[in-house]
């Protein structure tokens, strides 16, 4: 059996150039440029929509479960959802502020990128300490449970983001990567 976590760790390269492009914008934003508000949106709505309500619920519905009841990495799925929880908080933050942010109001510009470059900074760690462990999910887990997990992946992914949408955001995670400029 393959390993049912490769979707997974496709999906984080995904994710990355969301980051990268983030990352980009919120130097921009630093550097006191400005940044088109619908970017933003976008970069903002496709965290939202593609990494936290479907990859990140893959993970805490499915794998981490499943990976917690393996006693040597209990410890990494605590501190997973741990930093699944502080990514939204940030999350939260960019969101309340893009408006203010779009309006150039300074003080919630400032607000703005700080939230910005710390959550690129604490999801590409995690990101790097989860594609460590998940490449390893097929040899974990026979292949049964590999192939049940690969089954709720695709449960998730209907329920959450719905049938064929997948695609859709890898193209617009490309799209965006393509639009926004070096600072
Ligand atoms: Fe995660
Ligand atoms: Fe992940």
């Amino acid at each position: 059996m393959a390993n049912s976590a490769k979707e997974l760790i496709e999906e984080h390269a995904v994710i990355m150039k969301v980051i990268a492009a983030l990352r980009k914008q919120a130097d921009a934003l630093s550097y006191g440029k400005r940044v088109p508000g619908t970017q933003l949106k976008e970069t903002l709505d496709l965290l939202r929509e593609f990494a936290d309500e479907c990859h990140h619920v893959k993970e805490e519905k499915v794998l981490f479960p499943a990976l917690a009841g393996i006693p040597q990495q209990k410890k990494a799925v605590d501190a997973f959802l741990e930093e699944h929880a502080r990514g939204r908080e940030h999350l939260g933050v960019m969101t309340d502020t893009l408006y203010g942010t779009c309006a150039g109001n300074s003080v919630t510009i400032d607000r703005f990128a700080e939230n910005a470059d710390d959550y690129c900074a604490l999801l590409t760690k995690h990101i790097q300490k989860e594609n460590a462990i998940f490449a390893k999910v097929g040899e974990m887990f026979p292949d049964k449970e590999n192939e049940r997990m690969e089954r709720a992946y695709a449960k998730v992914e209907k329920e959450e983001l719905g049938e064929g949408k997948h695609e859709k955001f890898v193209q617009r995670a490309e799209k965006l990567a393509a639009s926004v400029e070096e600072p």
